[in-house]
C-alpha cells in the first residue's frame, strides 16, 4: 500500500514536473482569490510544504537538463508568459554602447546661417560623446533643450509646448552681456543650466589660454609695421559703445590708430583678420560695454595672432583671471590716458622691453577663435553638447535674470 503509494506520488511529482511553477505559484492564488480560503492552520502547511519540496526538486531537475539554454525547450514555457522572456546567458560578454544624449537646438541662435553640421564637434574640439540635432521630432527623447534668447519670443510663443519629459533639461544660451540682453518676462524660473560668458553659468564659455604641454622656447614675435590698429564693426551707442569711442578719441589725441571699420555691420574680411592684427604692435581689446568676465574674441584675437592687447573691460584682476597679467595693458596701470600713450611710445623704441610681454608664452598657449562670421556658436554649443554627457544631476536655475544682471 505505501509502496504504491509512493509510486503514484513519484508519478505525480514528475508530472508536477512538467509544469512545475504553476503548482505552486498559479493554482493556490486563484483559488485563494475567487474564494474564502480553503484551508487554514496546520491544514494548510502540508500541501504547502510538499508543493515547496516538488518546486525545490524540479527546479534542481530543471537546472541540471534544460537550465543552459531557455530557447532549447520551449516547450516547457508555453503556458506560461513569465517564463518566456526568460534570456540564455550571454556568450558575448562586451557590453553595447551606451546611448548618446541627445541635444536638441530648439532654435539656430540668431538666424540659420548660424546652423552647422554637428560632426564639427568631432572635427574641430574632438567632442564626440553627444547627438546634436535640431530635429524637433526627437524633443520626448531629448535630455536637454537649447534656447539661445534672442530667439525666444517675447511673449515665449516659440518655447517647446510638449510637456517638458522629467529627465530633460533646458539651456539657456547667452553669449551678450548684460548692456545688450533683453529681459523676457518669464523665463525666470523654467531652465536648468546656463551656457554664457560668465565663469559662474553651468557651462562656461572661453577662448582658452592654457597651459601648454610642450613650452614654447623660442616663440616669434610676428613683423610689425604699424603701432596701433583696432578692428570696429559696431559703432552703435544703443549697444553701450559710447566708453570704449570716448576711450578713443581720447587715445586718438596722442597716438595715430589704425582703424579697419566697417560701417556694413561686419568684421574685417575673414582672410584678413589675423594677418592684419598680427601686423601690428598693439591691438585696442575694446569690449562694447562693461561687465564683470565679459572678455571676448577681443582679447584671444590679439593673443592668437601674437600682438599685445590694450584692453578696455572689467578691472585687471578680471582680466588676470583669464590670461597673464604680464600678457596685455589695461588702462587701470596708468593714471590717465596721457600716460598710457607715453608708455606705448616708450615701448615702440625699446624692443627688449616690448619683448617682455610675450614672456608668458614659452609656457602657454592660445586657442585662436573663429574667423569666419557664422562659426561663432560652433563652440559653445559643441561644449553644451559635451556637458550634458557629462553631468546628469538634476539642476533648477531660478532668478535667471536676478543673477545675470548682478
Ligand atoms: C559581440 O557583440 C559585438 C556588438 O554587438 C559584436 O561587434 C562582436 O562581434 C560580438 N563578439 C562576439 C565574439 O560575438
Ligand atoms: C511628446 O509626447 C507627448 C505625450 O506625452 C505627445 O503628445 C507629443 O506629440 C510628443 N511630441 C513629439 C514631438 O513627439
Ligand atoms: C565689409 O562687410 C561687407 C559685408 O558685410 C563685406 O562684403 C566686405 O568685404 C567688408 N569689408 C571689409 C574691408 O572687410
Ligand atoms: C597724467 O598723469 C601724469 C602722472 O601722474 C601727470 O604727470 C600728467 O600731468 C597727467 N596728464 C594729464 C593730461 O592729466
Ligand atoms: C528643470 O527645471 C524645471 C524648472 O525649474 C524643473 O521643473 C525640472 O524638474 C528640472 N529638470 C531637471 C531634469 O533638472
Amino acid at each position: 500500500m505505501k509502496k504504491a503509494q509512493r509510486k503514484t506520488k513519484k508519478l505525480r511529482s514528475k508530472e508536477k514536473q512538467k509544469k512545475k511553477p504553476s503548482v505552486c505559484s498559479y493554482a493556490p492564488r486563484t483559488q485563494a482569490s475567487e474564494t474564502t480560503p480553503i484551508c487554514s492552520g496546520t491544514q494548510l502547511y502540508i500541501p504547502m510544504f510538499t508543493c515547496w519540496i516538488v518546486g525545490f526538486v524540479a527546479a534542481v531537475i530543471f537546472c541540471r537538463y534544460f537550465g543552459q539554454s531557455c530557447k532549447d525547450q520551449p516547450i516547457y514555457y508555453l503556458d506560461q508568459p513569465t517564463y518566456k522572456n526568460c534570456t540564455p546567458t550571454p556568450t558575448n560578454t562586451t557590453a553595447p554602447e551606451p546611448e548618446k544624449p541627445i541635444l536638441l537646438v530648439w532654435e539656430w541662435p540668431e538666424t540659420i546661417d548660424f546652423k552647422f553640421d554637428p560632426i564639427e564637434c568631432k572635427n574641430r574640439f574632438n567632442i564626440d560623446s553627444c547627438h546634436l540635432t535640431d530635429d524637433r521630432s526627437l524633443y520626448n527623447q531629448s535630455d536637454a533643450v537649447l534656447l539661445p534668447h534672442k530667439s525666444i519670443k517675447k511673449d515665449l510663443s516659440n518655447l517647446p509646448k510638449d510637456p517638458r519629459p522629467r529627465f530633460q533639461k533646458w539651456i539657456w544660451f547667452n553669449l551678450e552681456s548684460p548692456t545688450n540682453t533683453r529681459q523676457k518676462a518669464g523665463l525666470e524660473n523654467i531652465f536648468n543650466l546656463t551656457l554664457t560668458y560668465r565663469r559662474d553659468s553651468d557651462i562656461s564659455v572661453r577662448y582658452d589660454v592654457d597651459v601648454s604641454k610642450t613650452p614654447h622656447e623660442n616663440f616669434v614675435i610676428p613683423k610689425k609695421d604699424k603701432l596701433v590698429c583696432w578692428f570696429v564693426s559696431n559703432m552703435d551707442p544703443g549697444t553701450g559703445t559710447g566708453t570704449r569711442m570716448k576711450f578713443y578719441e581720447e587715445l586718438s589725441k596722442y597716438i595715430k590708430v589704425n582703424v579697419y571699420v566697417n560701417m556694413s555691420g561686419s568684421r574685417l574680411k575673414d582672410e584678413d583678420y589675423y594677418p592684419t592684427m598680427e601686423s601690428c604692435k598693439f591691438y585696442l581689446s575694446f569690449e562694447n560695454s562693461i561687465h564683470k568676465d565679459y572678455i571676448t574674441e577681443k582679447l584671444n584675437g590679439p593673443f592668437a595672432a601674437g600682438t599685445v592687447p590694450i584692453v578696455l573691460g572689467p578691472p585687471r584682476e578680471n582680466y588676470e583671471q583669464f590670461a597673464p597679467g604680464d600678457a596685455f595693458i589695461h588702462g587701470d596701470d596708468f593714471p590717465n590716458t596721457s600716460a598710457m600713450t607715453e608708455h606705448i611710445l616708450k615701448l615702440d623704441k625699446d624692443d627688449e622691453a616690448y619683448r617682455k610681454y610675450f614672456d608668458w608664452r614659452k609656457y602657454m598657449s592660445v586657442i585662436p577663435h573663429y574667423k569666419v562670421w557664422n562659426e561663432e556658436f560652433i563652440l559653445p554649443i559643441c561644449r553644451a553638447c559635451d556637458y550634458i554627457a557629462r553631468h546628469k544631476d538634476y539642476r533648477e536655475t531660478h532668478e535667471l535674470f536676478k543673477w545675470f544682471f548682478s
